[in-house]
């Protein structure tokens, strides 16, 4: 295929151009180049918040465009400029309505597209790729819309599928203790970015038409804690801490400083991140055994020179294991805020 990629020098973007350049695949990418495209890639730098940033690309006609974008004004002006014969649109989870429900089809409803061109922060983000959805799907041509659920892996820079798998081979203090959310049913899902970026390759060599939900089976935070036990190494075990606890010691859910990632205690999002995905495993996504996915984002912070954006600090896990008590004692609730 001679396939335009749009974006490639992230995180799913570079593996998409590795799986392609594989595929032995005529490819380009477009981005502005803040980090480098993999070896062998050729990479066209463009802004595309300016209106013409396509037209370097836009004199071809391409068998596939990937695009990786989240401003609606970059689909928009895709569709507009660039000649393809189907495209395929990187989107998300977030395109849905919240619900409390697991393994929601792509049939859930949709938030309502942002009208914007460009996103006005993060809390456009979920409006601004159904905006970006209806760009592609409205352009008269073959588009697989890829809502992708949690991405991990190697090169996860966000920590979000690395902290466990890390913290369990680094227990603080030698102590074989790892705090986790005292919530082991929480429904998990996470896609390896490998085997996401080798479908994405597939779906527009095969011109697969529609939304497509893309994240790995359903299982649980017990269940993922469990395998980053087991990579980890360490022979650590898993200390349950109270929910209430962590509200009280401001342990942020789901990602970012302080946090236990991939976990939310918000009621309505319980099954935010797991995705039924009967549709793409029928059209030939194939999701490796989690332990592989967590190795591989295991690799990426044993490499990592600064500050982890996702998990909590050392001072922070002892905080929190300090405030829980010793092993065998009644976990107590007691008044504490993390770094006072
Ligand atoms: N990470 C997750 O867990 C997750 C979950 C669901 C969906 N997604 C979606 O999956 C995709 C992830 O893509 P990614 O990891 O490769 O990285 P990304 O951080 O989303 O960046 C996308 C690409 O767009 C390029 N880009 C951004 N602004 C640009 C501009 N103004 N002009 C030209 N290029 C621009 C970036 O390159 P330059 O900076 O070099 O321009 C980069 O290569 C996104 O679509 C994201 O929304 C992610």
């Amino acid at each position: 295929m001679e396939l335009l990629l749009l974006g490639g020098t992230a995180f799913l973007g570079r593996e998409v151009a590795r799986a392609a350049l594989a595929g032995g695949h005529d490819l380009t990418c477009l981005a502005r180049g803040t980090a480098p495209a993999p070896g062998g890639v050729t990479l066209v730098t463009a802004d595309r918040d300016q209106d013409d940033a396509l037209a370097p690309v836009s004199g071809r006609s391409w068998d596939a465009v990937v695009d990786l974008t989240r401003q609606p004004g970059h689909a928009r002006r895709a569709v507009r400029d660039l000649t393809t014969a189907h495209w395929v649109f990187v989107s998300s989870a977030n395109v849905y309505v919240e619900g409390p429900e697991v393994d929601r089809d792509e049939g859930t409803p949709l938030v309502e597209p942002l009208e914007a061109d460009l996103m006005s922060g993060m809390e456009d983000y979920g409006a601004a790729k159904v905006a970006c959805e209806r760009a592609f799907a409205g352009s008269g041509t073959s588009a697989t819309l890829v809502r992708a659920g949690l991405i991990g892996g190697p090169g996860d820079l966000s920590a979000r599928s690395g902290y466990w798998p890390w913290r369990f081979a680094h227990p603080v203090d030698g102590g074989g203790q790892v705090a986790v959310p005292d919530d082991p049913d929480f429904p998990c899902a996470l896609v390896d970015v490998r085997d996401l970026a080798a479908w994405i390759v597939a779906a527009a060599q095969e011109r697969l038409d529609g939304p497509f939900n893309a994240t790995g089976p359903t299982t649980t935070l017990a269940g993922v804690l469990a395998e980053a036990a087991e990579v980890g190494g360490s022979g650590s075990r898993a200390r349950p801490i109270p929910l209430e606890l962590l509200k009280e010691l401001g342990v942020n859910p789901w990602a970012g400083p302080r946090s236990m990632p991939l976990w939310i205690d918000v009621p309505g999002l319980r099954g935010f991140a797991t995705m039924d995905t009967a549709r793409a495993r029928a059209a030939g996504l194939v999701c490796r055994p989690l332990a592989g996915t967590l190795r591989g984002a295991l690799a990426t912070e044993e490499e990592r020179t600064g500050p982890r954006p996702s998990g909590l600090t050392d001072d922070e896990e002892r905080e929190v294991l300090a405030a829980v008590g010793r092993p065998g004692r009644t976990p107590s609730v007691r008044r504490h805020t993390l770094g006072s």
